[in-house]
């Protein structure tokens, strides 16, 4: 320890810390390596862990471990946050110019800078401590978001120099951003694991700020960059540039391609400069954005109800070309949604070939009344599928006929039902395009893991005819394999010791591996825990649904057959609702799923997590604030399959309080009460089996969204 003591010594580690993240995040210019940041960083864990009294709440360790919220608190902006006027013709712009000059004579300036397309936020410091962050929401006010904010790292908790400089109040706007290569992870990770992915950047930053448990902010790639004060309790400074100066002094982000204009000739510049690179940039812009440079001018034209008079959004034209519609072709997915793709003639947007593109469902394409053989317009406003905007008019051209569903499924014949807008095929198992699509899902990495089984050999093992129902899968020999073209007999007898060793499997894996309408891979795991054999999940569906056929024979009200339908029992388990317990009930009902599942059964052995043992039978146990080696709800997910009841609150009841880092109001209960309060390693012991079992930890988190604070 150094002199001076663990005091001393946190104060020196919290400011190297936030030193290194500074350099790291906001300069890009790391002067240590990411090993010495995580010594640095663990030391000051280790420190502030057996001295709980050192913990600040700025102290770098303080991100992420804030217990979810159960809602947004409301509140009102320190100022109001208006829009901007804008537009993507040069003319308003060179009036806005002229309304400035009117009004406050040759002599002025002007700031130009990117216009950020991210999610815009007020950031509040008092005194140098961030001490609240609020979504735009109405303008007036929004949602706070402050436990989220923290989990970004380039947003200091506290301000640089703080003692010295910061005003007692400072309130800044800001624009939350992902980078395009972070997002495209982003969606690639979501995707892998069954859920919708983000449809641009922009919705991404948005999205993953509105969630209310800060982890999973905390797992999601933000960044911010900030660009206005709001208000200031103290002199303002004189202009734009001497704002973005005090900004970068104060240590937060601020965009490094802002720069002074000086009229419309200096914005036009700025402006094709930027889109000329528009595409080579990191983060999604959709314009520039000018404001005058005297912040007193700023006052003196003044403002509207929504927008200042002092700054104009110039907005970039969305990435449009003009292409042929080549030919339309209906597409089978793995659950039997039939969904038009436009193939088209080749053409570059924003810096990537495109030629397909997603024309959702039939009514969309009569309403745009788009045929083969059309030239349309397509668009990429950061979306990842471009779009078919409209139809270009050809005056004396022929065209093509209205484009139609087909009747009958393009991959295996069977006649196609409408849903609303979509088109399904009901052929579930069959149909070869579902058969391929559910075979590969089967295998996929969160499903049975079968390494060698992706796209192509699913296509392939149908295409061929080798597996006619999912089932068949198991029965595959290497002998039938290295008939196939492309398998020899090295690959084919791998694949078939990967099948061979996918008999046996986690219960989850099996259940999210069935493909069951909206049961993803977390879905899949709640309902492996709560009814801990497959056996029993299907029965408790199965009583669902007699109890809902039995409601309808009796009563006519088809909605009150509805509600039955609901499934009780499975709505007992975590995150399932309604919507999605019908959704299952009705899959898991059909007979043709009951027989595949049946086969399946009769193939796999789904294991059980660990059956609850009487270890810790008959303890009440409440978790609060963050765990290191694992998130509250893998804890409290091991607590459970031991035998012990996790609760929510604090009673006289409970056995043990297990507090983990910023513990909160219930520890406060605890204390009161006066139940024994745990630490982590408390809790290790206690699932390790007893007293006598202090050491190892348990692995890990390996949930994503449960990631800690990590070095950079
Ligand atoms: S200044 C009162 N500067 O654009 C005007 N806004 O369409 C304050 N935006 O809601 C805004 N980059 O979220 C300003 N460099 C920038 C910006 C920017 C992006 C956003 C902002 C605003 C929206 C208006």
């Amino acid at each position: 320890m150094s002199p001076g003591g663990p005091e001393r010594r946190a104060r020196e580690l919290r400011r190297a810390l936030r030193h290194h993240s500074y350099l790291y995040y906001v300069r890009n210019q790391p002067e240590i390596s990411d090993e010495r940041f995580d010594e640095l960083f663990r030391e000051l864990k280790a420190l502030e862990a057996s001295h709980p009294k050192l913990v600040t709440p700025d102290s770098p360790t303080q991100r992420v471990g804030a217990e979810p919220l159960d809602a947004f608190e409301t509140i009102e902006h320190t100022a109001p946050m208006l829009s901007l006027d804008s537009s993507a013709d040069v003319e308003p712009l060179e009036r806005f110019d002229e309304r400035m000059r009117k009004a406050l004579g040759d002599d002025i300036g002007y700031v130009v800078e990117p216009k950020l397309d991210g999610a815009s936020i007020e950031l509040v410091y008092e005194s140098g401590r961030l001490s609240r962050a609020v979504t735009r929401g109405d303008g007036i006010r929004g949602e706070g978001v402050t436990e989220n904010i923290r989990t970004i790292h380039s947003v200091p908790l506290r301000l640089r120099a703080a003692d010295r400089d910061a005003p007692p109040l400072l309130a800044l706007r800001a624009e939350v951003i992902m980078r395009v290569g972070d997002f495209e992870a982003l969606n690639a990770r979501l995707l892998e694991s069954d859920r919708p992915p983000f449809a641009n950047p922009r919705n991404a930053a948005a999205g993953s700020l509105r969630q209310l448990d800060p982890r999973i902010t905390a797992a999601r790639p933000l960044d911010i960059y900030v660009y206005d004060i709001l208000a200031i309790d103290g002199r303002p400074p004189p202009t734009q540039q001497a704002t973005l100066e005090a900004l970068r002094e104060w240590g937060l982000p601020v965009n490094d391609r802002c720069r002074p204009a000086a009229d419309v000739g200096a914005i036009l510049a700025f402006q094709a400069e930027i889109e000329e690179c528009r595409d080579d940039l990191e983060y999604e812009i959709d314009g520039i954005v000018i404001k005058l440079d005297d912040i007193a001018a700023r006052d003196e034209v003044g403002e509207t109800s929504h927008h200042p008079r002092w700054a104009f959004a110039f907005k970039f034209p969305p990435r449009k070309e003009v292409t042929r519609l080549l030919h339309i072709f209906p597409s089978v997915g793995r659950t039997g949604v039939v969904t038009p793709i436009a193939f088209m003639r080749p053409v570059e947007l924003g810096g990537v070939t495109v030629s397909r593109a997603n024309l959702h469902n039939r009514e969309e394409v009569a309403r745009k009344d788009i045929r083969e053989g059309d030239r349309v317009r397509v668009q990429r406003a950061g979306d990842v599928i471009p779009q078919v905007l409209e139809r270009i008019e050809e005056p004396g051209r022929e065209r093509a006929e209205p484009w139609v569903m087909p009747a009958e499924c393009p991959s295996c014949g069977t006649a196609l039902e409408p849903r609303g807008p979509y088109t399904f095929c009901p052929n579930l198992f069959a149909c070869p395009a579902q058969l391929a699509g559910r075979i590969q899902h089967l295998g996929s990495r969160h499903a049975l893991d079968i390494e060698g089984l992706g796209e192509e050999t699913a296509n392939l093992l149908v295409r061929e005819g080798v597996i006619g129902r999912v089932p068949e899968l198991f029965d595959l020999d290497a002998a039938t394999l290295m008939e196939l073209e492309g398998f020899a007999e090295k690959s084919a007898t791998n694949l078939v010791g990967a099948i061979h060793a996918a008999r046996t499997t986690e219960l989850a894996r099996f259940i999210y591996g069935l493909g069951i309408p909206e049961v993803g891979v977390t879905v899949a795991r709640e309902l492996a825990s709560h009814f801990l054999s497959f056996e029993a999940f299907r029965e408790a569906a199965a009583a669902a649904a007699a109890a809902a056929a039995a409601e309808a024979s009796e009563a006519s009200e088809a909605s009150e057959a509805a509600e039955a339908a609901e499934g009780k029992a499975l709505q007992e388990v975590d995150g399932i609702g309604p919507r999605m317990a019908e959704e299952i009930i009705a899959f898991l009902a059909r007979p043709e799923v009951s027989k595949v599942v049946d086969e399946l059964r009769a193939r796999v052995e789904p294991v059980p997590p660990p059956r609850a043992g009487d270890t810790l039978a008959g303890l009440r146990i409440v978790l609060t604030g963050g765990l290191e080696s694992m998130s509250r709800s893998e804890a409290g997910k091991k607590l459970e399959a031991l035998g012990a009841k996790v609760t929510s609150s604090v009673s006289k009841q409970t056995s043990y309080v297990v507090a983990g880092e910023n513990p909160g109001r219930k520890l406060e209960r605890a204390q009161t009460l006066g139940v024994e309060i745990l630490d982590e390693a408390g809790l290790l012991a206690l699932l390790s089996g007893g007293p006598g079992a202090l050491s190892a930890p348990d692995e890990p988190a390996s949930d994503p969204t449960a990631s800690d604070q990590t070095a950079p």
